[in-house]
C-alpha cells in the first residue's frame, strides 16, 4: 500500500442471471474512467466489482437449465467476466457472493447484528418480487404489482428475522442532512427522504426460510440470508472485514464512491448505512445513483428484444469507441436514449473525423515536410497563443468534471480543443507555408504546436479510451512516461523536438453511416424477431386469442386504391422506390423498399393499395406518408406489389 491519498470505488455487483448488456456496462465503464483517471491524479486506487450470486431467481434458473446453482453462476461469471476484460474494466478485485471469504463475512455480520439485538426473530408476511428480490408493503405496490419492475408479486408468510430499520431512522434523516453529498446528484437525496425516510421505515425481513440458495444463518437452520443483507456487504467482505487480515479494510474503507443505477439508490442509502451504523463502522462518502441508457423510451429487457449486447459492438467499432459513446453520449445523472443513430455518427464524427484527422494530419504533414521528425518551434503568433492558452488551460476544468462524474462535460470540452486544432490548420495553411523556404520555421511552428495538442489530448482522454493514447504517442513520437503523465498536460512544450513520427493506421475507420445503420437495424430486427414468441409452433391459420383484434381496430387502417403516376429509385438507397400517387383529388409521395423486385417504370400507371393514414415518416430525407401494401416470401426471395383487378377510380376505400 502506498502513501498516496487512497481512493477505493466499487460498482454494484452484477447478478450473473443473463448475459450483461450495454446498460451494465455503462455502470462498470464509469466506474473504471473514474478509478483510471484517480490513479492517473496520483491516487492509490482500489476498484472493487464481482457478482451478486444468491436468490430464488438464479435458483430457479439453474433447476429450468438443469444444472446446480454453482455451476449455472460459474458459467456466466466467466462471461461477464470476459466481457469486463474486452472492454478493459480494470478491477482490483472481483468479489463474487459465492466466494467463502464472503459467505463467511456475512454470517459474522449477521450474527453482530443478533448478538446485539439488532436482528430479531419474527414472523413475516409480504409481497414479494422475485425478479427484483425485493418485499414491498400494500401501499409500495402499483396497480398490484411490483413498482420497480410492473411484475406480479407473491404474498409471502414465514418464520423470518428482521432488522430493526425503524430504531436508525431519525438517525439516517439527520445524517443524510448534514452530508448533503452523501448521495448524489442531489435530486435523489431528496427523493430518499421524500418518498422513504419521511413516510417512516418498517423493519426489515432479512432472512428466508424457503429459500436454500443463498447464506446460510448459521444459528438457526433453514435461514437464509436475505440477498440484499448478503449483497451489500461485499463492499467490506472483499477487503477482508472481520477476519484476521483486514488490511485492505483497514486502509480503504470507507469507500470513496459506491457508483449505483438509480433504481438501487434506495439499498444504498437506507439499508447500507444503517447496517454500517450499527456494526459501528464508518459510511461510505458518497452514493451515485446514475441514470438508466434506455431504448424506446423504456428499458432494456430480454424479452422485449431488445437489449444492445456490448460485445457485439466492442468487436465491431472497438472497446474504446463503445467506452467514449458512453461516457459522452449523456449527463451521467440522467437517462440517455441508446440509438444506433447516435452511437455510429458520435463515432463517425467525433472520432474518426475530429481525432482522427487532427493526428493523422499532423503527422503526414510533418512526414512530408520534416522527414518525419517532429520540428523546433519557432516563435509564436497571437493565433499559436490562442490555442496554447486553450491547451494549457484546460486540464484544470477538466479535472473539475472528471471530479464531479461529469464525464460527458470533460469530453465536451477536450473535443472543443481538438475542433481548435482542426481549425487551427485551416487557418495556419500548412500546405500553403510548405510552399515557401521561407516559411519554413513558421510551418515547423505550427506543426509542433498541433502535435504538442494532440499529446495533450491523449493523456486526457485516457481514463475513458485507455487504448487509443498508446496509438498517438506512437504516431507522434512521444516516448517518455512523463510527457504521458497528468501533470504533463499543465505545461505546454513538453514534447521533444526531433521525435519521429510514424504514420499508423488510421485511430478509427471511416464509417459509411448508411450502410451501417441499414446493417444494425436488420440485426435488431433479427434480435426482436428472436425474442418474439415462436411463431413456428404455431399451425398455419390457427390463432391464439392474443393474435385477434378488435373490428374497431381494423376500423382503424385506411386502406385505399392509389394511382401511381411517377416511381423513380432514391439516390444512393439500394432499396428504396419514390412513388408519386394520385388518390382522388390528391398527390402524395410514398417511398418502399422494393426496389430490388421492380424496374421503376413498369410500375407507372399502376392502381396499388395504399395505407393512407400511417403516420408520416421521413427516410432519407423524403416524407413519405402511407404505406403501400406487398405479398411476400417468407424468404423475401419474391415480392409483389398488391394491384386492384378491374377498373376502378383512385381513391376509392378498400375494406
Ligand atoms: N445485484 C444488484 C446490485 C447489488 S449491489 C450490492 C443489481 N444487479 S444488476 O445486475 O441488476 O444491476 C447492476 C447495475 O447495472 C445496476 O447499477 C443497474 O442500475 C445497472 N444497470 C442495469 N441496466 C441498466 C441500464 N439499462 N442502464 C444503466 N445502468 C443499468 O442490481
Amino acid at each position: 500500500m502506498s502513501d498516496k491519498p487512497k481512493y477505493y470505488i466499487t460498482t454494484p455487483i452484477y447478478y450473473p442471471s443473463d448475459n450483461l448488456h450495454i446498460g451494465h456496462s455503462y455502470c462498470s465503464t464509469a466506474a473504471d474512467t473514474m478509478a483510471r483517471f484517480k490513479r492517473l491524479t496520483g491516487h492509490d486506487v482500489y476498484f472493487l466489482t464481482g457478482t451478486d450470486e444468491h436468490g430464488q431467481k438464479i435458483e430457479r434458473k439453474a433447476k429450468d437449465a438443469g444444472v446446480t446453482p454453482q455451476a449455472y453462476v460459474d458459467k456466466i461469471v466467466a462471461g461477464i467476466k470476459d466481457l469486463w476484460k474486452l472492454m478493459d474494466i480494470d478491477y482490483s478485485d472481483f468479489i463474487r457472493t459465492t466466494d467463502e471469504r464472503h459467505m463467511k463475512g456475512v454470517q459474522k455480520i449477521f450474527k453482530q447484528l443478533y448478538d446485539q439485538d439488532d436482528i430479531y426473530l419474527g414472523q413475516y408476511e409480504g409481497w414479494y418480487c422475485t425478479p427484483c428480490e425485493a418485499f414491498w408493503t400494500e401501499l409500495q405496490l402499483k396497480d398490484g404489482c411490483c413498482p420497480d419492475c410492473g411484475r406480479p408479486v407473491e404474498r409471502m408468510r414465514e418464520d423470518a428475522y428482521f432488522f430493526r430499520l425503524s430504531k436508525y431512522q431519525d438517525w439516517l434523516i439527520q445524517y443524510i442532512e448534514d452530508h448533503p453529498d452523501f448521495i448524489q446528484p442531489n435530486s435523489r437525496t431528496a427523493e430518499m427522504l421524500n418518498n422513504f425516510l419521511r413516510p417512516g421505515l418498517q423493519d426489515l425481513c432479512v432472512s428466508r426460510t424457503s429459500i436454500k440458495w443463498g447464506i446460510p444463518v448459521d444459528f438457526m437452520p433453514n435461514h437464509t440470508v436475505y440477498v440484499w443483507i448478503d449483497a451489500l456487504s461485499n463492499y467490506i467482505t472483499a477487503l477482508g472485514y472481520g477476519t484476521d487480515h483486514d488490511e485492505l479494510y483497514q486502509h480503504y474503507w470507507p469507500a470513496d464512491l459506491h457508483l449505483v443505477g438509480k433504481e438501487i439508490v434506495r439499498f444504498h442509502t437506507i439499508i447500507w448505512p444503517i447496517m454500517l451504523h450499527a456494526l459501528g463502522l464508518p459510511l461510505p462518502k458518497q452514493v451515485f445513483g446514475h441514470g438508466w441508457l434506455v431504448i424506446d423510451g423504456g428499458k432494456m429487457s430480454k424479452s422485449k428484444g431488445n437489449v444492445v449486447d456490448p460485445i457485439r459492438l466492442c468487436e465491431r467499432y472497438s472497446s474504446d469507441a463503445v467506452r467514449y459513446f458512453l461516457m459522452r453520449e449523456m449527463p451521467f445523472g440522467s437517462d440517455g436514449e441508446f440509438t444506433n443513430e447516435a452511437l455510429v455518427k458520435r463515432i463517425n464524427s467525433d472520432l474518426a473525423n475530429d481525432l482522427g484527422n487532427l493526428v493523422s494530419r499532423s503527422v503526414a504533414m510533418v512526414e512530408k515536410y520534416f522527414g518525419g521528425a517532429v520540428p523546433a518551434p519557432d516563435a509564436y503568433t497571437d493565433l499559436d497563443n490562442e490555442l496554447i492558452h486553450e491547451a494549457e488551460g484546460l486540464w484544470e476544468a477538466v479535472e473539475a468534471d472528471m471530479n464531479a462524474l461529469n464525464f460527458s462535460q470533460a469530453l465536451t470540452r477536450i473535443w472543443h480543443l481538438i475542433g481548435s486544432c482542426n481549425r487551427y490548420i485551416d487557418q495556419t495553411t500548412p500546405w500553403i507555408l510548405a510552399k515557401n523556404e521561407a516559411d519554413k520555421p513558421r510551418l515547423g511552428t505550427v506543426l509542433y504546436v498541433l502535435c504538442e495538442c494532440a499529446r495533450i489530448v491523449a493523456v486526457m482522454i485516457s481514463p475513458v479510451m485507455p487504448r487509443t493514447p498508446e496509438r498517438i504517442f506512437e504516431q507522434i513520437g512521444v516516448t517518455q512516461p512523463e510527457s504521458k503523465a497528468w501533470e504533463s498536460t499543465k505545461k505546454f512544450g513538453l514534447l521533444k523536438p526531433e521525435s519521429r513520427v510514424h504514420k499508423g493506421d488510421a485511430l478509427f475507420p471511416r464509417i459509411d453511416v448508411e450502410k451501417e445503420l441499414e446493417l444494425l437495424e436488420k440485426e435488431r430486427e433479427a434480435a426482436k424477431a428472436a425474442a418474439a414468441p415462436a411463431a413456428e409452433e404455431k399451425p398455419e391459420g390457427v390463432f391464439t386469442q392474443r393474435d385477434l383484434i378488435a373490428y374497431d381496430d381494423f376500423e382503424k387502417l385506411q386502406l385505399v386504391v392509389a394511382k401511381v403516376l411517377a416511381c423513380e429509385k432514391v439516390p444512393k438507397a439500394d432499396k428504396l422506390l419514390q412513388f408519386r400517387l394520385k388518390v382522388g383529388n390528391t398527390e402524395r409521395t410514398v417511398l418502399s423498399g422494393i426496389a430490388k423486385y421492380y424496374a421503376p417504370e413498369t410500375l407507372i400507371g399502376k392502381k396499388v393499395v395504399l395505407l393512407s393514414n400511417l403516420a408520416p415518416r421521413k427516410i432519407r430525407g423524403i416524407e413519405s406518408c402511407g404505406m403501400l401494401l406487398c405479398a411476400a416470401t417468407a424468404d423475401d426471395t419474391q415480392l409483389k406489389l398488391l394491384t386492384v383487378d378491374g377498373d376502378i377510380p383512385d381513391g376509392s376505400a378498400i375494406s
